[in-house]
């Protein structure tokens, strides 16, 4: 059998990305052009400037993919693009890179969900087993989803406001700590200790997270403080912020497992890279010896492309290919893709 290469490129929010994945297992390459340093000057990302950088780095980024693969495009027999959802004009950059390689190479399409892609990073790491119950941790997504089966996916919670990432970007703005938050948050809360007392997070219903109230009860603290005429202690303000946050993903993660008995659990995205999740996670699943637990390795936590070509693959299996007509979605089930 001739062999599968996938070159699959990724531009849903700060970061333009493309990978060379060959059947389904070896990696070639895997190149990320962060936009980081450009939008730290605005504290976030600013959508249009985004755009810009993709089109001036895309063909870039694809070249220097092909160069360490060690291949040309006539090696190459698909192209997977992320379809959605992210910054829509972001993503129209890679989708229109990718269509056009497609048709001109003659190449199926592969459209791939960015969320899909976060999750499939796991398969990087290991084979996964099924029940499959991943929790996903981004700056635009915070979710417990259910897949009963490979390539089938049902959201069981998400966030009715914030995405928890979006929570730790926003803390860290207000204790002006820099962007981005996440990383920032977590190694300050490293030195912090107990001092503050924030609200323990209640969400609307059962199948929701809720982060915007906790970051309300970080300013509203900040300026009880302050009021008193007393200094800030930004690590023990993290600490008390990371705490609450986590502890609500780690219960609900423990109500979920305890009620669908998964036999892996992933974790995946961004904030999937923080120490302490890392930390709680595993505590929480060696309770639970009988699942496999997956923790992608930092490279797979954050936006790449390895994890679009991955979920390509997996799509291709299920004979998932998509027509050149298909456009950026900003918004993008994950269960009816
Ligand atoms: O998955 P990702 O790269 O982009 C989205 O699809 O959103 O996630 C970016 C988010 C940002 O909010 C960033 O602050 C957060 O992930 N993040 C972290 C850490 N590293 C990145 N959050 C907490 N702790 C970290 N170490
Ligand atoms: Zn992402």
């Amino acid at each position: 059998m001739s062999d599968q290469v996938i070159l699959a490129i990724e531009s849903s929010c700060d970061e333009t990305a493309v990978a060379i994945l060959k059947n389904g297992k070896q990696l070639l390459s895997n190149v990320v052009y962060s936009q980081i340093d450009t939008h730290k000057e605005f504290g976030g990302v600013i959508p249009e400037v985004a755009s810009r950088i993709h089109v001036e780095k895309i063909t870039l980024v694809i070249a220097q993919a092909l160069k360490e693969a060690n291949l040309t495009m006539q090696d190459i027999t698909a192209i997977a693009v992320t379809q959605g959802p992210g910054l829509i004009g972001a993503l129209h950059v890679g989708l229109q890179a990718a269509k056009t390689l497609a048709w001109y190479y003659e190449l199926p399409l592969i459209g791939v969900h960015h969320i899909a892609g976060h999750i499939y990073a796991n398969e990087l790491v290991e084979p996964l087993s099924y029940p499959l119950l991943a929790l996903v941790v981004s700056g635009g997504h915070t979710e417990l989803v259910l897949l009963e089966e490979e390539n089938q996916y049902q959201v069981i919670a998400q966030t009715g406001d914030d995405a928890i990432g979006e929570a730790y970007d926003k803390v860290a703005r207000v204790l002006e700590a820099g962007y981005p938050g996440g990383p920032i948050i977590d190694k300050m809360a490293k030195s912090g200790k107990p001092h503050y007392q924030l609200a323990k997070v209640k969400p609307h219903t059962e199948d929701q997270f809720s982060f915007s109230g906790l970051k309300s009860s970080v300013i509203q603290a900040i300026a009880r403080e302050q009021k008193q005429g007393l200094e800030i202690i930004k690590e023990d303000m993290a600490f008390a912020f990371q705490e609450r946050a986590l502890e609500q993903i780690l219960n609900k993660t423990k109500d979920v497992i305890e009620q669908i008995a998964p036999k892996h659990v992933v974790i995946a995205g961004g904030v999937a890279a923080n120490s302490r999740l890392r930390e709680l996670i595993h505590e929480l699943l060696a309770n639970y010896p009988e699942i496999k637990l997956t923790i992608p390795p930092m490279k797979y936590c954050t936006d790449n492309a390895a994890m679009i070509a991955m979920a390509a693959s997996i799509n291709l299996k299920h004979g998932k290919i998509s027509t050149l007509d298909i456009g950026a979605k900003s918004v993008l089930d994950l269960a009816n893709f």
